[in-house]
């Protein structure tokens, strides 16, 4: 071995170091800062988080060892016969070229980047798969969780992992959860990140991931994506939960929810923006061009953050999102779609993907009897998620439960 050699085999072993790491900080520091600033830690038992299941706060390490014993449960495969679809993920050309008929029309010279980004690549509407877990949904799902994260955000995904998102079997039915991930927008960190997804991936078994870059204006590829591959290997799941990775959930009122009522084969549910206005403010993350939606208002839509819909809508859903053009606001377009099929989403109370009151320093937004009687609460980051997840656990004496369900 010669003095460049060694150095090259020094520098490849650093890198692993540092990789491992990166790894275990991330992982870490999902796990939790209980005693966050809440005002209303007096109201729970102060041990809390005894509740947490067992094995849910051992290591990493020790996780992936359990996980790599666990055999994969070996029912039947998924028939999927109906309405004569695929069996698998049927896109393997992530070939996509830009739509340059565009650039010689004055209008579109005047766009925003972002958005002119958006057109020129409006009419990719399917990428190959990275990531794909066919298995998820063998067997008897009753409530499916998707939720939409994005590569860097392993925390968040750890925490719920460890809350509402855990798999297991309520009233016995069983939910089952998975995140929707794109490519890493970063294009210089991009293979870090897609290193640490894998490794993420490779533990849980629970990330579906597909070729598209994952920007803001590509969200609504993820919503696409998931409908297909649901059509694709989920023919005997009966609900769908979608929301974003900074929302509170539970699924115990979800339940509650679904038995409460009969609910008709279209049901979805959450909360609902009515007559809402594209916003023509150039400055706006949310600004929308004339170019890009001339009408006034946008058809009703139920808000990104949380939702919940029978999964015979689901599997309609995918055949509509194919005949709508592909609009930037995931939600917005979610309405477009329902709007074709001609279901009215439903408002309810217990959602509040905009937090519970409008004022964001509200004590209300923290106070856990709350909580307990909602579906859907935005936005708590992972150690808030985690100190209210323990609250709402706990012996929590509420003066009554919020009549809300
Ligand atoms: C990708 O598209 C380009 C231009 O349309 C074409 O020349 C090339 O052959 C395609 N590659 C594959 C693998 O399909
Ligand atoms: C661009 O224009 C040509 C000719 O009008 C058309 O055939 C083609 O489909 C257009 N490309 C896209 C991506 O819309
Ligand atoms: C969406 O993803 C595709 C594929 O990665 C990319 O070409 C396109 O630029 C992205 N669109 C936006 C608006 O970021």
């Amino acid at each position: 071995m010669n003095c460049r050699d060694r150095w090259r085999v020094y520098k490849r072993v650093s890198v692993m170091f540092f990789l491992a790491a990166v790894t275990l900080t991330a992982v870490q520091r999902g796990g939790i800062h209980v005693g966050a600033p809440f005002e209303l830690q007096r109201l729970a038992r102060t041990d809390a988080s005894d509740r947490v299941e067992p094995g849910a706060k051992v290591g990493f390490w020790k996780v992936k060892a359990q996980k790599a014993q666990t055999p994969t449960p070996t029912t039947q495969e998924p028939s999927i016969t109906e309405n004569g679809g695929t069996t698998a993920w049927d896109v393997t050309s992530s070939n996509c070229s830009a739509n340059l008929n565009l650039s010689s029309q004055d209008w579109f010279q005047d766009l925003q980047d972002n958005v002119k980004q958006f057109m020129l690549y409006r009419h990719c509407r399917y990428f190959p798969i990275i990531h794909n877990h066919p298995e998820t949904c063998r067997g008897d799902v009753h409530l499916l969780l998707v939720i939409k994260s994005v590569a860097t955000q392993h925390d968040r995904r750890e925490v719920i992992r460890k809350t509402w998102g855990k798999e297991r079997v309520v009233g016995g039915k069983r939910v089952k959860t998975l995140f929707l991930l794109g490519k890493s927008p970063n294009l210089e960190e991009r293979a870090n990140h897609q290193k640490l997804v894998e490794y993420e991936n490779y533990i849980y078994r629970d990330i579906l991931q597909w070729d598209f870059v994952d920007t803001f204006f590509n969200l609504t590829l993820k919503e696409t994506h998931f409908l297909k591959w649901f059509h694709t290997y989920c023919p005997s799941v009966r609900y769908v939960f979608k929301g974003d990775d900074d929302v509170f959930v539970s699924v115990e009122n979800i339940f509650e929810f679904l038995e409460s009522d009969n609910h008709d084969k279209n049901l979805i549910v959450g909360d609902v923006i009515f007559k809402a206005i594209p916003i023509r403010r150039i400055d706006s993350k949310y600004y929308v061009p004339q170019a890009l939606y001339s009408k006034t208002v946008y058809p009703p839509y139920p808000g990104g953050g949380g939702f919940l819909m029978d999964a015979n809508l689901a599997r309609r859903l995918h055949w509509v999102t194919d005949s709508v053009e592909l609009y930037p606001i995931d939600d917005v377009f979610m309405g477009m779609c329902l709007e074709v099929l001609q279901v009215t989403p439903v408002k309810h109370e217990a959602f509040k993907t905009f937090g519970l009151v409008k004022n964001k320093n509200s004590k209300l937004n923290r106070e856990p009897c709350f909580f307990r009687s909602m579906i859907v609460v935005h936005k708590l980051l992972p150690a808030e998620l985690m100190h209210m997840w323990n609250l709402v656990n706990s012996d929590l004496v509420c003066a009554q439960k919020t009549e809300i369900l």
